[in-house]
């Protein structure tokens, strides 16, 4: 498709202005969602949590899926789990994995603080034991499933959710298009890399119908897969 010619020349400032105007005025954070932005700073962690806007997106997502059953792979302090659990019903679950137990354990007091651990079931270790696991015992299927963990194992998180999927379940994978590096990934980015890998894999798949959605913003220039288990 030709280039629209009004999209030329979006200087980056606007583009970030206009996140915040979005995410001020359809993803405001209350005390919890605030406090967990906090937390990841005063931890030392990396704040590479989805945006505000990002939050409700995924928040949405589990709203139009009627999710009962959430698994997440990649906790860090919690805060895209706060947004998902949020939006499931009394009896809902979600579940993530995270491999490092510091971050885990800063997940747990926010989503203790957010009134959300009942729901909420946070298991430390490699995703990809937690996953084989959970295969192994015959857990349910899981409706929505969010993979943003190390990105090298994004193929292979592909087939443990279709393991742990039904026909319908959606699948989102986070920072699949990495400002453009997904085009030709540099020697040793390996989470280009395994976005590439993982789009390929997820295009390619008969088991889905996907697509990407080109995410610019606060962020930075990523993007974000969306795919239905046939
Ligand atoms: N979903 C979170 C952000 C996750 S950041 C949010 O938006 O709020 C990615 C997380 O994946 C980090 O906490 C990192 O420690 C974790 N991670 C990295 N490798 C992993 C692995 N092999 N298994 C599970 N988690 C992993
Ligand atoms: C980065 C961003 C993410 O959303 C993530 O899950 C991992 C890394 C980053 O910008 O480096
Ligand atoms: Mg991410």
């Amino acid at each position: 498709m030709a280039r629209q010619p009004n999209a030329t020349a979006i200087d980056i400032k606007t583009i970030d202005d206009i996140d915040r105007y979005i995410n001020e005025l359809f993803a405001p954070e209350d005390a919890a969602l605030a406090a967990t932005v906090k937390s990841i700073e005063a931890a030392g962690m990396p704040a590479i949590q989805v945006s505000a806007g990002q939050g409700k997106f995924l928040y949405l997502l589990a709203r139009l899926t009627g999710a009962r059953r959430i698994l997440e792979l990649g906790t860090l302090a919690g805060y895209s789990a706060i947004w998902m659990a949020r939006a499931l019903p009394d009896d809902g679950r979600l579940v993530t994995l995270e491999f490092k137990p510091e971050h885990a354990a800063v997940a747990r007091k926010n989503l203790e603080r957010a009134g959300l651990s009942a729901k909420v079931d946070v298991i430390v270790g490699p995703a990809l034991e937690s996953l084989a696991a959970m295969a192994h015992r015959h857990e349910p299927p899981f409706d929505l499933i969010f993979i943003d963990a190390d990105k090298l194992n994004y193929p292979a998180y592909l087939d443990w959710s279709l393991q742990l999927a039904r026909s319908g379940t959606l699948i989102a994978a986070d920072n699949v298009v990495r400002a453009g590096a997904v085009l030709n990934p540099p020697a040793g980015d390996e989470a280009a890399i395994g976005a590439r890998q993982f789009n390929a894999k997820l295009a390619a798949d008969p088991r889905v119908e996907a697509v990407v959605l080109q995410q610019i913003g606060l962020k930075g220039h990523d993007g974000l897969a969306l795919a239905r288990v046939r």
